[in-house]
């Protein structure tokens, strides 16, 4: 059995679809955030899964509350940590304790429109594909090595909000299924390269 820790924010509807995966071998230890008002922690615990809350707010730099975070999940024992709209960027030494073992989720398809507003910029930028992609976390923003991505047309009257929700669709699609390639031993990072996610 492998332990999943997940990060979330706010909704946490990434977080949602994969509990409700119910991945074989996969134990949702616990769900976490840095907002005590996240809905998902909410969400969560009415299922029964561990939640806690960190307030960034309350310490007096990224990296002591990373270090209070990293002590919170390692509580857990995690093998895998999966941040689902987990929306604070990581020091160099949180990275690094997690390498190997932590995915992100970004409504893009990396290496394009890494940050913020993906939606908008695809637009704006005239493409005809848009998506979503899970990586493995590194300590340059966006830019691990990447696990699986989805594509969705970019259709001519979209705005930011119908194709962020066609995105999110394939989001709830991917993760989960990332996570349980991740859980049947199945990925090999070669550089940025990953192999074993089909
Ligand atoms: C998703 O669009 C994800 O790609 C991004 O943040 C959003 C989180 O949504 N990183 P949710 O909290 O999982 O509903």
């Amino acid at each position: 059995m492998k332990n999943i820790v997940i990060l979330i924010s706010g909704r946490g509807s990434n977080m949602q679809a994969i509990v409700e995966a119910a991945i074989p071998g996969a134990r949702i230890a616990a769900v976490l955030s840095n907002r005590p008002d996240a809905a998902g922690l909410a969400w969560a615990a009415e299922r029964g899964i561990a939640t806690e809350a960190l307030d960034h707010k309350a310490y007096d730099s990224r990296e002591a509350f990373d270090a209070a975070l990293a002590a919170r999940i390692d509580a857990y024992a995690p093998d895998l940590l999966v941040l689902a709209g987990f929306m604070r960027i990581l020091s160099a030494g949180f990275t690094e304790h997690y390498a190997g073992r932590m995915f992100n989720i970004h409504p893009s398809l990396l290496p394009a429109f890494t940050g913020m507003h993906t939606h908008r910029r695809a637009i704006e930028a005239g493409c005809k594909l848009a998506g979503c992609t899970v990586h493995f976390v590194t300590a340059e923003l966006d830019h691990g090595p990447i696990v699986a991505q989805a594509a969705v047309p970019v259709l001519d009257d979209d705005t930011e909000a119908t194709l962020a929700e066609r995105v999110l669709a394939a989001e709830h699609q991917l993760y989960p299924a990332a996570v349980r390639a991740f859980v049947e031993d199945r990925l090999q990072i070669d550089g940025l390269r990953v192999r074993g996610a089909d």
